[in-house]
């Protein structure tokens, strides 16, 4: 991932367990499947592999909106592809998700960080535009400035972005090579009409990328819903053959909180019961009719009709169903609403209907 990384630096969640070892929770994927992908020598096996997983990751960064300790990944690789292609479809499946999940408002932020000739030729550039004004960088960036110098454009303090507003966009320096690769990656993503655009800042927060980086916003959130990239080094810096690769991980909390449209609330009718018989005929009606999507929450403490009232009322219930010997023989609930002091009886094959006309009100 990198050792100058916010991730490795500062987000390792490790701790020493019982028997004193010093453990590290994962904090992404992507390095794991490459090795699985090496110790099964899934190269020997395939020219093109597509993997995918899912499952929690583990980063110990101060929880905040959007941003766990504990968060969970879905994600995709390719081992093996180089064209750029291979990038295009990690982005067109992801469009296609966001197409079945509804989503229209989002954007892919794009851009190269080169490969390994490029990505040293722009960091000498970054280098030399950024040491003349370096005391006006934060902290963190006069280290990035020596140690990983592309990590100071994606920095968020407003110090550090007035010194980045003029920066030279790695576009200018990128080879032959990387140029046609990018270009050809943004004519596939028109042509599947995915929404993209440029974004001269992006670089990521792992190290391991060449060539593409994205990041996929929704509904102009500051937070990115996934990110991804190509990595054509990892796998051989892992031990494997020299092996092309991308990928991308979705973050399944901030995906749902998202989409998942808020919880309607739920509508509570309170149920009690008058009486012994009352209770053992009442308790199987109210049973039978659970399935109505509102919540029937009973109380079958014997109390006067008076006392579970009060009860009601101080649980500011709205609706109250009321079943007593009386109501036995005729074979009805008493509804009562709790707000406007309304009453009605509800005969027994009508409950059903009628809790889920309360639902819908
Ligand atoms: P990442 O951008 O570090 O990339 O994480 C991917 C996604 O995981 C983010 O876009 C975000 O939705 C979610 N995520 C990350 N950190 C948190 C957090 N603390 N709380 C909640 N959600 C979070 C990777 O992990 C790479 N492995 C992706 C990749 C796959 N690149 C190539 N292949």
């Amino acid at each position: 991932m990198g050792s100058f990384t916010d991730i490795v630096q500062k987000e390792m969640y490790v701790f020493n367990d019982r028997a004193d070892r010093v453990l590290a929770l994962r904090p992404e994927a992507t390095a794991g499947v490459v090795r699985a992908y090496l110790e099964h020598q899934l190269y020997t096996k395939k020219k093109i592999s597509r993997l995918y997983y899912s499952g929690p990751m583990f980063r110990y960064d101060r929880p905040q909106k959007g941003r766990y300790r504990q968060f969970y990944q879905v994600g995709a690789e390719i081992f093996g592809g180089e064209s750029p292609y291979f990038d295009a479809e990690l982005m067109i499946v992801l469009a296609r998700i966001l197409q079945h999940l509804n989503v229209k408002n989002y954007i892919f932020e794009i851009n190269s960080v080169g490969c390994d000739r490029c990505k040293a030729d722009y960091s000498k550039k970054l280098q030399q535009f950024l040491n003349p004004q370096k005391q006006n960088l934060c902290q963190d960036c006069q280290i990035r400035l020596q140690n990983n110098v592309l990590r100071v454009l994606d920095c968020k303090v407003v110090s550090c972005r007035q010194v980045l507003k003029d920066i030279p966009a790695i576009r200018e320096v990128l080879c032959g090579d990387c140029k046609k690769h990018q270009e050809t990656l943004y004519q596939a993503l028109e042509v599947s009409e995915v929404q993209f655009a440029e974004s001269k800042y992006l670089v990521r927060g792992l190290d391991y990328y060449t060539m593409t980086v994205f990041e996929l916003k929704i509904n102009d959130e500051e937070n990115a819903v996934a990110g991804g990239g190509r990595y054509n080094n990892l796998v051989s810096e892992l031990g494997g053959p020299v092996t092309p690769a991308a990928g991308f991980a979705i973050g399944m909390d901030r995906l749902c909180n998202l989409v998942i449209p808020e919880v309607k609330k739920s509508t509570d009718v309170f149920v009690f019961f008058l009486g012994q018989r009352a209770m053992s005929d009442g308790v199987k009606i109210i049973n039978e009719t659970r399935s109505t999507g509102v919540r029937l929450i009973a109380d079958y403490s014997e109390r006067s009709l008076k006392n579970h009232l009060k009860i009601a009322d101080r649980e500011k219930a709205e609706h109250v169903l009321i079943f007593g010997e009386d109501e036995l023989s005729h074979q009805v609930f008493l509804y009562k609403n709790m707000k406007d002091g309304s009453q009605k009886q509800i005969k027994f094959e009508q409950l059903s209907n009628f809790l889920k006309g309360l639902k819908n009100d």
